[in-house]
């Protein structure tokens, strides 16, 4: 086990030992190969330094109570990889050459999958980069993929801590029909600056609201959206929010729990009537909303300081089946043999 304080673990990138590569050149993929190198080496003329041809994955591997390690819904992340690489003309890794790269990495990086018991675990960052060299704007026959990994510590460093969340509509997010639901790094430059503002405002995250009428809400900062009422999980739908893996996740053990749900559109008016409201991801799983406050119309809801009920089992069934704790009853994680 390497020599890392895992319990001050934050999210930063720490070196571990290897990370998968792959091209695509005239037509096909390369065999994966991993490598000690943490550079790329890139022409200034490459595509997606200009213009942006470029997506990326997040995703964790967990060690359990029972020692072993699990990678939790990686086919899931490898196919929105690929509707990532459709929206963006880029070519498609194969679910298998995505979900090996992901498995390898964590293998040979085992010695950085923090312990059981810090809450922590080792993200794994897969990018997609256009890397066909060229000055006009078109689609980049070439690629490169890359998994690399890092620990990250819990989310949570004491337990759950309820948000505080601004709606802010200085900026929007995605268009209707642009790239909000595809995990391309030009959301995240497109909302920098709106987050920079929430944070120096002392808000959390901010609630971005759909871009054509600015009228119901799409996402939480880089994390779905969720509300709880009378026995229902309700969760918008809309063109332009990133289909989370965790809020898949999290609809299904609502049914499980017997909980109703419900995707679809939510007004913002709608913020008011919730018994309890969260952001979901993989970072924190769910970060319980606190409050949320409306810059331009000064309106403000707030659920309370304490967890809520549903939002905290929701939370524990999640976690226990990526820590081991609970069985995998709908064969979410995938051991990596040690
Ligand atoms: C914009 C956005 N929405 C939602 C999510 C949550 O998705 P997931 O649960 O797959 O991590 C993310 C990423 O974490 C994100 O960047």
């Amino acid at each position: 086990m390497k020599n890392i304080d895992w319990k001050n673990l934050g999210f930063d990138y720490v070196k571990t030992n290897v990370n998968a590569r792959a091209y695509h050149k005239d037509g096909a993929w390369s065999e994966l190969e991993y490598t000690a190198d943490e550079y790329i080496k890139m022409h200034m003329s490459t595509t997606c330094l200009h213009y942006g041809i470029e997506c990326f994955e997040g995703l964790k591997a967990f060690r359990g109570a029972d020692g072993k390690v699990r990678i939790f819904r990686m086919d899931e992340n490898a196919k929105r990889m690929q509707a990532s690489a459709r929206k963006l003309c880029l070519p498609e890794p194969s679910i298998e050459m995505f979900t090996k790269a992901c498995y390898e990495v964590v293998k040979q990086n085992i010695d950085f999958v923090p312990p059981y018991g810090y809450g922590a675990s080792l993200y794994l960052r897969p990018v997609l980069i256009g890397s066909k060299v060229g000055l006009g704007v078109k689609a980049s026959k070439e690629a490169m993929f890359i998994v690399f990994c890092s620990p990250v510590g819990a989310y949570f460093k004491e337990g759950m801590k309820p948000i505080k969340v601004v709606i802010d509509r200085m900026q929007d997010r995605a268009a209707p029909r642009g790239t909000g639901d595809i995990k391309a790094g030009g959301n995240y430059a497109s909302s920098i600056l709106s987050g920079e503002k929430a944070h120096t405002l002392g808000y959390s995250n901010v609630m971005y609201l759909d871009a054509a009428e600015h009228k119901y809400i799409e996402e939480c900062g880089a994390a779905n959206f969720f509300g709880h009422k009378q026995g229902k999980y309700i969760t918008p739908q809309s063109p332009s929010i990133l289909p989370s893996i965790t809020n898949m996740s999290l609809r299904t053990l609502a049914e499980d729990m017997g909980l109703q749900v419900e995707q679809r559109p939510v007004p913002v008016d709608e913020l008011a009537s919730f018994d309890e409201a969260g952001a979901c991801g993989t970072a924190a799983v769910i970060s319980p909303i606190e409050m949320v406050y409306d810059l331009d119309t000064g309106e403000r809801v707030d659920y309370g300081s304490e967890v809520g009920k549903v939002s905290l089992e929701l939370y524990n069934r999640l976690q226990d089946i990526q820590y081991g704790r609970a069985e995998d009853k709908f064969g979410w994680t995938v051991v990596v043999e040690e």
